[in-house]
């Protein structure tokens, strides 16, 4: 068979094509009349069937890009979705501001380190703050965790492939962090509930094959982010007591959710976290899906 018979044979075959032949998509397109060898072309055919079980592609090729760095994805992660990507500006977005060029960022639920990462290539560069001459070492410290040892180990390697230095636990939210102080915190928790996970759309079908304790959470799906919100509030408790360490406690705080849930989110910060002030952000879909929440 040749080049241009196989990418007939599925929409994504010219990706899976690609990754068989460990050549760039403008190759096959070069050379459509070049025969495939057999192994190879037995290799496309088995992921070609992998494909139309619904796997997702990340996982075939074992790769994904998030905020143009390509990350290494396994089944353990869940696969870098291009709304979280907004998640990373929001965030920069603070350090620009402020010019502050020193803080503490942890990423909680870190799984394939996308977040935390990109947020180490494009911080620890020295042009994205302005008051840092290159050459300047960052002050800027990241930390991670998941709750999931297979993730961490994916974000691990992610981590020295992308040159960023994390330091990592693992553990739920905020408890493998006990006495440590963060600047700024991060949570893409699990957001998604049952009748979210029955959908079987197009968009759902490959869900299945993602780690569920990724996608999924009880209350509707508000059960880690209410658990998480609630563990900050005991030490906002702390803090009002003890005034000297006011600064040491997280300044803002970023989660992300579905759109649907706005309502809620905003019920939990004002039950749990009064102090904090409340923003929403928009996805680039013009949706409700980013809450940061600042303490001043
Ligand atoms: C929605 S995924 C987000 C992964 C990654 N941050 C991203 O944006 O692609 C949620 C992650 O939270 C982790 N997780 C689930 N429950 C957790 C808990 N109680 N504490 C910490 N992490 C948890 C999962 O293992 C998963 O890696």
């Amino acid at each position: 068979m040749t080049i241009k018979e196989a990418l007939k044979l599925h929409e994504d075959a010219p990706i899976l094509l690609s990754f068989v032949l460990k050549k760039d998509k403008a190759f096959l397109f070069a050379c459509p009349e070049k025969k495939l060898r057999i192994r190879k072309l037995r290799s496309l055919r088995i992921l070609l069937k992998k494909r139309s079980l619904g796997w997702p592609v990340a996982y075939l090729t074992g790769h994904k890009e998030f905020y143009g760095l390509d990350f290494l994805v396994t089944p353990d992660v869940l696969i870098p979705r291009p709304e979280t990507e907004s998640l990373v500006d929001l965030v920069c977005a603070i350090f620009v501001r402020s010019q502050k060029s020193s803080a503490k960022i942890l990423d909680i639920g870190t799984g394939s380190g996308c977040i935390i990462i990109a947020l180490g290539n494009r911080l620890g560069d020295p042009k994205s703050i302005p008051d840092q001459s290159p050459g300047q070492g960052s002050g800027l410290r990241f930390f991670a965790s998941d709750i999931s040892k297979a993730a961490l180990r994916v974000a691990q390697k992610n981590a020295k492939r992308h040159k960023v230095k994390i330091t990592f636990k693992q553990g739920s939210l905020l408890l493998p962090w006990k006495n440590q102080r963060f600047d700024v915190i991060i949570a893409n928790l699990p957001y998604g509930w049952r009748a979210w996970k029955n959908n079987t759309s197009a968009e759902t079908k490959g869900l299945k094959f993602e780690p569920q304790n990724a996608l999924f959470a009880k209350k509707q799906g508000l059960e880690l982010i209410e658990k998480l919100f609630a563990q900050l509030s005991h030490l906002r408790g702390v803090r009002s007591s003890d005034r000297t360490t006011k600064q040491s406690y997280p300044k803002t705080v970023f989660v992300e959710f579905d759109p649907r849930q706005t309502l809620q989110i905003k019920k939990l910060a004002a039950k749990l976290l009064p102090e904090y002030k409340l923003n929403l952000f928009m996805d680039l879909a013009g949706k409700r899906r980013f809450a940061s929440l600042t303490v001043f």
